[in-house]
């Protein structure tokens, strides 16, 4: 609808007056907001963050409020919400779904505070504070106890019906007790979400299908709504808070239930009639200084809950006071959002490297103008592979929308192709190695590009900084920059010259004190005693996690025992799959690498397994006894998976046992268990639940 050269001008305006806040024709600032609100509700493409938005939108307010004759009927402060996608039938919403106003701090909350206090009339109110879910918001009709309607918000006004696949979530109840409040129809509102479990298992369902991975869960929930196939939806395992009552149709003569007289009330009304209403997660404050009190604290914890929020919603309690406050043509004048730092912002990608990793995985990393996000700076992002890439359609000079929820690493969310001025460039990936020249290498069915030399210098210096890396050998004081600057100096070459170290040449470093340098030494030889699954993951094997290092650990004696297992032998150990035996049996099968372990054992590295069980387990400290026939499990597989868990294997029943696994046919064992109360008797898929949680 925009032509480019417009959206660019838009966006140049966005950007300068947000960077450098300034007096704005209200004209050009009414047409800013009507732009960037066909971006986000009908193309689904924002050109700024929610609270970029908001800053322009609450300046609109503030020239509009200063002077009430300058609003005019098209501006964006009087409308309920914004035009529609019209793929789905449209339907009108028995009562307009408005939006929230918004809030970021102590202030406007307590402003909020203070105009409802001057409406409502009261000395100090209640609040019910709960989640702002982060995904798309719908609304319901039950009529007669029955589920006849769900729509989409559209543009507040009138949304799209989406019954069929709101009917998947089944969180949803198809009918509820209507009749028994006395109600004959009721229009509810509510989000859809997906939870980060659920997301992330769809993520991986797609990474199997060689598909890209969505954003976040937001996009995919929102997304799911406006699936042709309702059986797809079901698929994607959603979900819905559902929040709000926004219509009530009571049965002639019939008594409404005093849970609607508040809002905490509504939500246990909705509870009790099947929905999941925020029950746990709601809070009642008295005040608003207690509410500023929950807020922050709350936003520290954000990211322990199963799915994302991007804030909290604030409401006045008592209903009839939230009538008598009522409601602006956008939102209610008796609730807020509180909303939670953005996670989420725009930033152009200035360079593309080319990154080696340990394995010879080349790595396309995106150098970024930095931005600050979520409480870091974030100047660079990988960008997995060249499918990634592609899929994305990111090019360099491209401005990307960068997302960082909580822990995660930082992601690019879409390029805005909209904004691309002619001047950006495809990136093409490398054919040769970006460090030693060598020719990239792919394998069918991969992704990844990878360099096979083993004399490329980016893999070396990758290996020496996982070697010495806190859950490897843990050479503390042996920081990468280091490590680096020594390789470049020539002094470590490789992994055993890190016991080798001429400390002569070290001291003469710049910045390498006495101090420092003693401190090296000494983690150096502590690194020698380390756990045997320590080295095994020290040494970088592919596919080969801590995890996987451990059970391997517990299995053998010695480190070189594993050039005498085959492919099969070590595919029955627990965890280990075809892929994963495949690569250490390559590994012990490649003389340099035999050569340089017996290297690091002539320099004095434990290369034996010391302590027989892993003690951190799932099942440390636990006894088990297997008896009777397995059915899907070999005993000796069973009892390995005891021990690599930190369990043990008793010889008997005794008080001392805390498990009886009992197969088919079991018999004096079980007789002899079932009269010791303490023992608990689990059949063989009890116990494969026990050890998988
Ligand atoms: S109350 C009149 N409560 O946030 C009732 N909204 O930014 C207004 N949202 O459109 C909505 N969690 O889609 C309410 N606990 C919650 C919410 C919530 C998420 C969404 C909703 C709304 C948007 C406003």
């Amino acid at each position: 609808m925009y032509p480019k050269d417009q959206i660019i001008a838009y966006q140049a305006l966005a950007k300068a007056y947000l960077t450098n806040p300034h007096t704005i024709e209200l004209d050009s600032l009414k047409k800013l907001l009507k732009f960037n609100e066909y971006q986000y509700y009908v193309l689904n493409e924002p050109l700024i963050s929610d609270y970029e938005y908001d800053q322009l939108y609450q300046q609109l307010i503030s020239i509009e409020s200063a002077n009430t004759s300058l609003i005019t009927p098209d501006s964006p402060s009087q409308r309920v919400g914004n035009s529609l996608n019209a793929s789905f039938v449209t339907i009108p919403h028995l009562v307009p779904m408005l939006s929230l106003e918004n809030s970021y701090n102590a202030a406007d909350l307590i402003d909020f505070d203070r105009k409802a206090i001057e409406g409502a009339g009261n000395e100090k109110l209640t609040y019910c504070v709960e989640p702002k879910f982060d995904g798309a918001s719908i609304s319901l009709v039950y009529e007669n106890d029955l589920l006849v309607r769900a729509c989409t918000r559209g543009d507040g006004v009138a949304g799209e019906d989406i019954t069929q696949n709101i009917k998947q979530i089944k969180s949803i109840p198809l009918s509820i007790p209507l009749s028994d409040y006395g109600i004959k129809q009721i229009e509810i509102r509510g989000e859809v979400i997906m939870s980060k479990n659920s997301f992330a298992a769809f993520n991986e369902k797609l990474k199997l299908k060689q598909q890209a991975p969505l954003a976040n869960p937001r996009n995919a929930a929102a997304g799911s709504l406006r699936m042709k196939d309702p059986k797809e939806v079901g698929e994607r395992n959603l979900d819905a808070f559902i929040y709000h009552i926004s219509y009530v149709l009571p049965i002639p003569g019939a008594k409404l239930t005093p849970l609607l007289q508040t809002h905490s009330g509504t939500l246990s009304l909705l509870w009790n009639m099947g929905f999941r209403s925020p029950q746990k997660e709601r809070k009642i404050s008295e005040g608003i200084n207690n509410v500023i009190d929950y807020c922050t604290s709350f936003e520290i914890g954000r990211d322990q809950l199963p799915y994302d929020i991007d804030g909290l919603v604030i409401k006045i309690d008592d209903v009839p006071l939230q009538e008598k406050l009522g409601m602006t043509s956008h939102h209610p004048r008796w609730a807020i959002a509180y909303k939670f730092k953005a996670r989420q912002a725009t930033t152009i990608i200035e360079n593309v490297e080319f990154q080696v990793g340990r394995t010879g995985a080349v790595t396309p990393v995106a150098k970024l103008q930095p931005l600050a996000l979520g409480g870091v700076t974030v100047s660079s992002i990988s960008m997995h592979n060249e499918e990634y890439i592609k899929e994305k359609d990111i090019r360099l000079g491209d401005t990307v929308i960068i997302e960082r929820a909580g822990d995660v690493i930082p992601q690019i969310v879409q390029s805005i192709s909209s904004l691309r001025k002619g001047t950006e460039k495809i990136i093409t990936f490398p054919t040769t190695c970006p460090a030693c020249n060598a020719t990239l290498e792919k394998e069918e069915a991969e992704a990844v590009w990878r360099c096979i030399s083993p004399l490329c210098k980016a893999q070396i210096v990758e290996r020496i900084i996982h070697f010495v890396s806190k859950d490897a050998m843990d050479i503390k004081s042996f920081g990468e920059a280091n490590i680096r600057k020594f390789y470049d100096l020539g002094i470590l070459p490789n992994v055993p010259a890190i016991y080798t170290l001429d400390f002569n040449k070290v001291t003469q470093l710049e910045g390498f004190g006495k101090k420092s340098n003693e401190n090296l030494q000494a983690a150096i030889a502590h690194s020698k005693n380390q756990p045997l699954y320590r080295l095994i993951y020290g040494l970088g094997i592919r596919f080969v996690g801590e995890t996987t290092a451990k059970t391997v650990a517990s299995q053998i004696q010695h480190i070189l025992d594993l050039t005498n297992l085959t492919e099969e032998q070590l595919q029955s150990f627990e965890d280990v799959g075809v892929k994963v035996a495949k690569s250490i049996y390559q590994y012990f099968h490649e003389e340099n690498n035999i050569a340089m372990i017996r290297e690091l054992e002539s320099l004095g590295l434990n290369m034996i397994q010391t302590n027989t069980t892993a003690v951190d387990g799932n099942l440390a400290g636990l006894n088990f006894l297997f008896t009777g026939t397995l059915t899907q499990l070999k005993r000796a597989d069973a009892e390995a998976m005891v021990e690599a868990r930190g369990g043990h294997i008793l010889g008997g029943v005794s008080s001392k046992l805390n498990y009886l696994v009992v197969g088919e046919d079991a018999g004096s064992k079980l007789e002899k268990a079932k009269k010791i109360a303490s023992i608990k008797i689990i059949t063989e898929a009890d116990f494969i639940d026990l050890v998988k949680n």
